[in-house]
């Protein structure tokens, strides 16, 4: 079975974005492949964290994850700082990585480009421990959103140089990106993805959001004046955003939504989009209360820990001794 690894950076609360563009898929994975899901909690680090909210965020990440679906008797569900091997293998991606790769990172370069000041040295070699965490559990594939696909490249990048230097070592990952969904955009500005580090909250939908709250939200969404649904995200960016959560929440292909709803006005279409939208995060709330109450995350997590501990450390011990750091 080839494996797949992935995980999410819960600096904030899990939206919409999150579970449509990479926890879903997880779960749908998590069948067809050996599925190993973390928690990136190192990554959150990278920039300023108040310590009781960061710590929150990742429970409740936890939390969402076997509450969205993902199942312990199939994937391994972990913390990425239970591994510790993985920041040692960080160390030596970032000794076979280039300044010129890094700076090409966009998420840097966005930050520099908008001259934001105060940026971690940890922020700008985030792409290094990423391509740890991809390397050392030997994965094939990695399902990301849009945004994350060339760190993954990355990933890939190292892994071919360091083949070719000391012979071969490791597998070279593949990006996955999802067809529908892969970028879900802001409710308010949809020219802007969902995301956590948002401003105006009214854009942005939790999946721990009280299901009504949410619902205004998709309601109040910012459409556009042409009053036809069709997807086209040139003009109509809002309603081709709402088609996308719509058909990716309900399986219904973006096509035959459009033709149900063809002569109609957006009223009715958003009710619709809302409708799926509450069902889906009362769904996951009620799983999501139920596992915090039945207080088996710890558990969860340190199992998951164990077996990506033992992967993990294989990959590590065969890395430094190839690398000669090793002298028995
Ligand atoms: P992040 O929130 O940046 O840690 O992202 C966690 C995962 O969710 C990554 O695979 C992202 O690409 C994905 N993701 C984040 N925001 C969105 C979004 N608005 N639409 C689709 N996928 C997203
Ligand atoms: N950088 C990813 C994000 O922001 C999280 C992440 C860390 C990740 N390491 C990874 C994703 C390895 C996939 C594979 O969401």
């Amino acid at each position: 079975m080839k494996r797949m690894l992935s995980g999410i950076k819960p600096t904030g609360q899990l939206h919409l974005g999150n579970y449509i563009g990479a926890l879903r898929n997880f779960v749908k994975y998590q069948d067809e492949y050996e599925m190993y899901a973390f928690i990136a909690n190192l990554h959150c680090i990278t920039i300023y964290q108040d310590p009781q909210t960061l710590k929150k965020n990742l429970r409740d990440c936890a939390a969402l994850y076997l509450a969205c679906g993902l199942d312990p008797n199939k994937a391994v569900i972990f913390q990425q700082s239970d591994v510790r091997a993985v920041s040692q293998l960080g160390w030596i991606m970032a000794c076979n990585s280039y300044q010129g790769e890094l700076n090409r990172q966009t998420q840097y370069k966005d930050k520099i480009a908008k001259g934001e000041t105060g940026i971690t040295v940890g922020l700008y070699a985030y792409p290094t421990l990423m391509a740890s965490d991809i390397l050392i559990y030997n994965s094939d594939y990695v399902p990301v959103g849009e945004d994350q696909k060339q760190h993954v490249e990355l990933a890939r990048d190292i892994a071919v140089r360091f083949n070719n230097r000391y012979g071969e070592t490791f597998v070279v990952p593949e990006p996955v990106i999802a067809q529908v969904g892969a970028r879900i955009m802001d409710l308010q500005d949809p020219t802007r993805k969902m995301s956590k580090s948002d401003n105006s909250d009214k854009g942005c939908i939790y999946l721990l959001d009280d299901p009504k709250r949410a619902r205004k939200k998709i309601m109040s969404a910012v459409t556009d004046s042409v009053g036809i649904v069709q997807f086209d995200k040139e003009n109509q960016p809002g309603v081709a955003n709402l088609l996308q959560i719509l058909s990716s929440l309900t399986q219904e292909p973006i096509d035959s939504i459009v033709k149900r709803f063809e002569g109609k006005g957006y009223g009715d279409f958003k009710k619709e989009v809302a409708d799926a939208v509450e069902a889906e995060l009362i769904k996951i709330q009620t799983e999501y209360n139920r596992i915090l109450s039945e207080g088996i995350l710890e558990s969860v997590l340190k199992e998951g820990a164990e077996k990506a501990n033992r992967t993990a450390e294989k990959t590590l011990r065969k890395v430094q001794k190839k690398i000669g750091v090793e002298i028995f």
